[in-house]
């Protein structure tokens, strides 16, 4: 089938697109020094013009120290060298537009990096024009202002003696928070994402964005009180321009404020990515180190609530796998005997629902999680967790199975193009160690296979522009209660369509509802046998009337 070519010049193109993220750093390096690259970006821009995508949500290519790996920036208007040039950039995103495909630049608006020229002005004195850039207490370097913690670890409060304050971090200590409450950074930034706009980017990830309002004295970090008022006008002062695309990366989102983020008028950002199904399979009130099974149930029904809380009154952003999470083939699904299986089936249940869909690379291949010894990884979440909870008296086989469960760096190994030499990551040392299952698992051999979770993901991203319903379809769960198989209804006046996904290692008994008898298949991970559903089946039916 000839590749669909979405119309961009218009507001709402991506209720039809799908993205794809690229880590760049992990994608394909081309000088050996181990670190992917644009022009290794380049290089692969026809297999993602192959797979169908139509965006490429890409995390921070900005100068950075790199001490959180990009979102740590110190010059929002360069490139980082160790990923190229700004005429790499520009060739990227000319060439990935001939291609149909979009560049999606991640910004952190929340923060900048201790090193970026505002910080270091701010931190001459108290009357500095940056100073205000920031956000001070006055102390005493005893006591710090509240015991508000990093999302590192650590305290928020990091003490500049010759200042005789503390600056407030929400991550780690070189990630200092800017403070939005100044309108001279706020006018900056929009500056400096209108030099972007400029560049020809067709819009921008925002990091974090619903921590940009924080107010600590009152221990606020998400949604603070300002946080719609400074997005509005984001929106009236950058993001209007018809076409451009924005996701916003919000922990502390519920449906009701992803209906003001994503409302359709364009007040606020295109969509969010919010967290709530993310988090159900760890410990309420705890963090992502706390682990419980899933109980799929909890996860139909939260689903449920977005699908339809959002149905005509916002925009979904629909993933599973980012930079930050461990990979889902290995999460919820299962990446021994059925990892092709599962890896469809997870695929099914969320390509079939409303929203904008967002690949995160390797993902289309199956690739999973990863273990590594401590000191092979580099993500410094990892890192200060690990110190955190050995002084709490965890032991160390405790937290090396959280870290292999859950650490960021599972999804942070190197994309595997082949089963060669670094999975033809690098000619060099690669940064973090190849997954030594790149010999089975990588593109060439996904390509040369007409069944493989690749060529899956081709089609449902086909699908997407090619039935309606799944665009616009109202949604619904077909037997709930079911803790094995999570199946929906998509129905629009024309079109109806069912979802099945077995989310279990068994074979078990299951009905296809009577009307869907003699539906159409539209794709399915087995050939199908009434009565039954083998072990991660899943399929996708469709009625026509
Ligand atoms: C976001 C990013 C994450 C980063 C953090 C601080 O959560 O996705 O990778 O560490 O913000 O910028």
């Amino acid at each position: 089938m000839a590749r669909i070519m979405l119309d961009k010049s218009k507001r709402g193109w991506w209720e039809s697109a799908v993205f794809y993220q690229i880590y760049p750093k992990s994608f394909q390096d081309t000088d050996g020094d181990g670190i992917g690259d644009l022009q290794g970006i380049i290089s692969r821009l026809d297999y993602l013009e192959y797979l169908g995508i139509d965006g490429i949500w890409l995390s921070p290519v900005c100068a950075s120290p790199q001490v959180d790996n990009g979102y740590d920036i110190s010059d929002f208007r360069a490139i980082d060298p160790m990923f190229g040039s700004m005429e790499d950039m520009e060739t990227l995103i000319s060439e990935a537009g001939k291609r149909g495909i979009s560049i999606i630049l991640d910004l952190t608006l929340n923060h900048s990096s201790d090193r970026h020229f505002w910080f270091q002005e701010a931190l001459k004195s108290r009357d500095n024009p940056y100073h205000d850039y920031y956000v001070w207490r006055d102390g005493d370097g005893v006591t710090p202002p509240n015991g508000m913690r990093a999302t590192f670890g650590g305290s928020c409060w990091t003490w500049v003696p010759h200042l005789g304050q503390y600056y407030f971090h929400q991550f780690a200590v070189e990630q200092p928070d800017m403070n939005w409450d100044n309108p001279n950074l706020r006018r900056e930034l929009y500056d400096m994402m209108r030099f972007w706009i400029g560049k020809g980017i067709g819009g921008f990830r925002l990091d974090v964005i619903d921590q940009i309002a924080k107010e600590p004295d009152l221990e606020i970090t998400g949604n603070g009180p300002r946080l719609h008022e400074f997005l509005q006008e984001l929106s009236r002062e950058v993001l209007k321009e018809e076409g451009i695309v924005t996701v916003g990366e919000a922990w502390g989102a519920n449906v009701e404020r992803a209906k003001l983020y994503s409302a359709p008028d364009g007040s606020e950002l295109s969509m969010v990515f919010q967290f709530q199904h993310i988090g159900l399979d760890q410990e309420p009130g705890k963090d992502k180190w706390d682990m419980i099974p899933l109980h799929l149930p909890a996860l139909k029904q939260c689903l449920r609530h977005w699908q339809q809380g959002l149905n005509g009154t916002g925009w979904n952003s629909l993933f599973m796998n980012n930079h930050d999470l461990p990979r889902v083939v290995s999460r919820w699904g299962n990446d021994g005997q059925y990892r092709v299986e599962s890896a469809k089936m997870l695929a099914t249940m969320l390509h079939g629902m409303q929203g904008t869909p967002y690949i995160f690379q390797g993902e289309e291949l199956g690739m999973t999680n990863i273990r590594l010894e401590l000191d092979q990884y580099k993500d410094v979440e990892i890192h200060n967790m690990y110190a955190e909870r050995t002084a709490m008296g965890y032991d160390h086989d405790t937290v090396m199975n959280s870290i292999w469960a859950r650490g960021r760096d599972n999804a942070r190994t190197p994309m595997q193009w082949t089963s060669g030499w670094h999975a033809g990551f690098t000619t060099g040392t690669p940064w973090l160690p190849v997954n030594p299952n790149c010999v089975e698992i990588n593109a060439e051999a996904a390509l040369d296979d007409p069944y493989s979770v690749f060529y899956y993901y081709k089609r449902l991203i086909e699908l997407r522009k090619t039935v309606p319903v799944i665009r616009f379809g109202s949604f619904e769960l077909v037997d709930p209660d079911s803790e094995q198989v999570f199946a929906y209804t998509r129905d629009s006046a024309d079109q109806h369509l069912l979802v099945v996904c077995n989310f279990t290692g068994e074979e078990i008994a299951w009905d296809i509802p009577a009307e869907y008898q003699e539906a159409e298949i539209l794709l399915t991970n087995y050939e199908p046998t009434p009565g039954i559903l083998k072990p991660y089946e899943a399929m996708m039916l469709l009625i026509n009337e």
